[in-house]
C-alpha cells in the first residue's frame, strides 16, 4: 500500500537538524510560527529555517505540533520518544487528538510508526481519516460527554488505529480519552470512534454510519 503521507513531506535540512512538513496532514494549529518564529515564518520562503534556533528548542517545539505534520531528525540521532501513555483528546467540536505509540491503517493510509495525529470525527474532511479543518467550515456540533472517574490503569503499548471502510475508526491497544479540561471520558483496551459524524453517543460509534450510508473511502 502507498504511504501517502510520509512520501508527501517536504524536507528542509540543517546543520543539526532537519525538518520535515506534510501540508497535506497541517491542520495549522500555529504552536510553532506562534513560539519559534525564527525556524517558522510563513512570510518567508522557504518559510522553515532548521538553523534559526538551537536544536533542541526545534524539537521541543515541533513535539507540540499535533497533527503530525512536523517531525525532525536530528542529527545526533536524539530523536523523538514514544510517548509512554496512548491519549486521545476530544477537541470540542473539533477533531480525535491522538498521542502515542500509534500504527495507522486504512484505505488511504499506511503509517506504521507515529506518535501524534489529528484524526476528522465530523465525517467533512477531504482528507479522511485525517482533520483539514472542515468541521469550521460546517459547524459541526458534537456535544460534551459526561467524564467517568479515573482509574490508576496504564494506557500504554501499541495502539493500533484502523480507519474502517465507510465505518468508524477503530482503536485496538490500551488508551485514555480526555475532554479538553483532561477529565477521563474513557480508559481501557479497544473501542471505535465515530467519524461520520452522526453518532448519537459520540465519541463513540453506534453504527448510524450504516443507516446514513457514509461514504468515507
Ligand atoms: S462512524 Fe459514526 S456512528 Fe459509526
Amino acid at each position: 500500500m502507498t504511504d501517502l503521507y510520509t512520501g508527501n513531506d517536504r524536507r528542509y535540512t540543517g546543520n543539526q537538524v532537519d525538518i520535515t512538513y506534510n501540508i497535506k496532514r497541517c491542520i495549522h494549529a500555529e504552536y510553532c510560527v506562534k513560539h519559534l518564529s525564527d525556524v517558522f515564518d510563513k512570510q518567508k520562503r522557504p518559510w522553515i529555517n532548521a538553523d534559526g534556533a538551537p536544536v533542541e528548542d526545534v524539537a521541543a517545539v515541533i513535539e507540540q505540533c499535533p497533527s503530525g505534520a512536523l517531525h525532525y531528525d536530528r542529527k545526533d540521532g536524539n530523536n523523538e520518544a514514544t510517548p509512554e501513555q496512548n491519549t486521545i483528546i476530544i477537541r470540542h467540536n473539533g477533531p480525535l487528538e491522538v498521542r502515542g505509540d500509534l500504527t495507522i491503517h486504512g484505505t488511504t493510509v499506511a503509517l506504521e510508526h507515529e506518535t501524534r495525529v489529528t484524526l476528522c470525527r465530523c465525517g467533512g474532511s477531504k482528507n479522511k481519516p485525517f482533520c483539514d479543518n472542515t468541521h469550521k467550515e460546517i459547524g459541526f456540533e458534537a456535544g460534551e460527554r459526561e467524564p467517568i472517574e479515573g482509574s490508576a490503569e496504564r494506557s500504554g503499548g501499541k495502539l493500533i488505529i484502523t480507519a474502517e471502510t465507510n465505518g468508524p475508526l477503530e482503536f485496538q491497544g490500551e488508551v485514555e480519552i480526555l475532554n479538553e479540561s483532561q477529565e477521563t471520558l474513557f480508559k481501557g483496551n479497544n473501542t471505535a470512534l465515530c467519524r461520520c459524524g452522526q453518532s448519537s453517543n459520540k465519541p463513540f460509534c453506534d453504527s448510524t454510519h450504516q443507516r446514513i450510508g457514509f461514504k468515507a473511502e
